[in-house]
């Protein structure tokens, strides 16, 4: 304010010098204006509102003296009006001008800062509380008012506000209250609601009769359940939903827990085991096998047939512990030991260990040829000098290559075999006589 009125002054003292230019240049001099501020000075006071923090509800009520009435006013240089009185202001600074009807100004900073509405504010929370009847149950509530300050609401463990203090629904436990009022002060205090525990002294007991499933894969059990202890029980089996009655039924074999529940919430439990009867026991199946040895020099035929009995049939069977079959039969065997086991309908089973399918000996008119040619044919047809590609002195090797043999030394085509002449009738009728009969080893 006093840089503007100094500005003003040299504006006026400039202007007086023009004149005095102007007038010691002219013919007849004339005498400035008189400044109308000269000597003026505005003073310009308020009563300010601080507003809250964050928002705008601050106010300065300005008034301006000194000098001619008629004052405007304006608020850090915007439009001059004729009220002193700014409502609506945010915290922070403010330079109000007032200006008489000469246009004389005077002007003063003020400062809005924030008040925190709280301060001094202290909202106490009382209430009255009805605890649950028992700990099993939620009827407790708590009528909680407020006091220090106006408009509160209230809210129940930093839920949601709500015009009432009233909570109802309550169990056994610790809640916060907190009112809060108009301008979001809060208070709280904390309600701790108990109850005696209606199971203290109370022993439920739960007895059951039961029947077990008919066989293992059957759901026909049951379990009829009861409790002593108490009244108004209900019951459940595994965890499930209660019900009024301690019957259940469609059960298999298994343990089965059973719980009953008084008109309290008390509680009482037992575990039941439902068995199948054993479809086996006392049964013994005895597994017979007739078995045919291997014929060697071919494929694997050795065969096993099986039979089950002592059981229910029918039978399946498996062989070295593999699939159960239908049928008994087991062939394409090698020599070797075998385990055939016998299962019967009600999954009983039985096995037979050690079932030995052997080699079967070499056949008579076989040996009668193996001695033919280890006399005529093997001094040529051995491992060292297979003539031919053919080693003789290989059991298998005879049987393999009979019908070569018999071409070449009963038939003599294209040559003879032996090359120095065809064997003697009698030996070409062993030959002969062997390939009749099947030609196998066991011939
Ligand atoms: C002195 C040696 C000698 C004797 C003994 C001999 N073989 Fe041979 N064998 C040969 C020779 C060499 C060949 C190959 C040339 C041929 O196939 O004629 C042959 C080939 C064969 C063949 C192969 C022919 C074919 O068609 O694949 C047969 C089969 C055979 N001999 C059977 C016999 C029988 C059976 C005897 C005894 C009864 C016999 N050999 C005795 C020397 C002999």
């Amino acid at each position: 304010m006093k840089q503007l009125y100094s500005f003003r002054l040299l504006s006026v003292i400039l202007l007086s010098s023009l004149l005095v230019v102007y007038g010691c240049g002219s013919k007849g001099g004339t005498t400035p204006p008189p400044n109308p501020c000269a000597g003026v000075t505005i003073t310009v006071a308020g009563t300010i509102s601080h507003p809250i923090t964050g928002s705008s509800n601050g106010s300065i009520n300005a008034s301006a003296s000194g000098g001619s009435s008629g004052f405007t006013y304006s608020i850090n240089g915007s439009a001059f009006q004729t009220s002193g009185n700014f409502p609506a202001l945010a915290a922070g600074s403010y330079t109000i001008v007032a200006k008489n009807t000469e246009g004389c100004t005077g002007s003063t900073a003020f400062t809005l800062t924030p008040i925190n509405p709280c301060t001094g504010v202290t909202i106490n929370v009382t209430g009255t509380t009805v605890n649950p009847t028992f700990t099993t149950v939620s009827n407790g509530s708590i009528s909680a008012t407020a006091s220090g300050s106006s408009g509160f609401t209230y809210n129940l463990n930093g839920g949601v506000f709500q015009a009432s203090g009233n909570f109802a629904n309550l169990a056994v436990g610790t809640y916060t209250v907190v009112a809060k009022d108009l301008n979001g002060c809060t208070g709280s205090t904390v309600f701790t609601l108990t109850a005696p525990n209606p199971c203290t002294g109370i022993t439920i007991n739960v007895t059951a009769t039961t029947i077990n499933p008919t066989t293992a894969a059957a759901t026909n059990g049951s379990i009829s359940a009861s409790a002593s202890g108490s009244t108004g029980f209900t019951f459940n089996i595994n965890g499930g939903t209660f019900q009024a009655t301690g019957n259940f039924n469609n059960l298999g074999q298994g343990t089965y827990t059973i719980v009953a529940k008084d008109l309290n919430g008390c509680t009482g439990s037992a575990s039941f085991t439902l068995t199948a009867p054993n479809p086996c026991a006392g049964v013994t199946i005895t597994v017979s096998t007739v078995v045919t040895g291997n014929r060697p020099c071919e494929s694997n035929n050795g065969s096993i047939v099986a039979t089950g009995s002592g059981g229910t049939g029918p039978y399946t069977f498996s062989i070295n512990a593999g699939a159960f079959q239908t049928s008994n039969n087991f062939i394409n065997l090698a020599a070797a030991t075998y385990s055939i086991s016998a299962r019967d309908v009600n999954n009983c089973v039985s096995s037979a260990n050690n079932v030995v399918v052997n080699n079967l000996a070499a056949g008579p008119l076989f040996l009668a040829v193996q001695n033919v040619i280890q006399g005529n044919c093997v001094g040529c047809h051995n491992a060292s000098g297979a003539s031919g590609g053919m080693n003789f002195a290989v059991d298998c090797n005879i049987v393999a290559n009979k019908d070569r043999i018999r071409v070449r030394a009963v038939d003599g085509t294209p040559s003879a075999m032996p090359p120095t002449g065809l064997l003697p009738a009698s030996e070409k009728q062993k030959i002969t006589n062997w390939i009749n009969a099947g030609g196998r080893f066991t011939d």
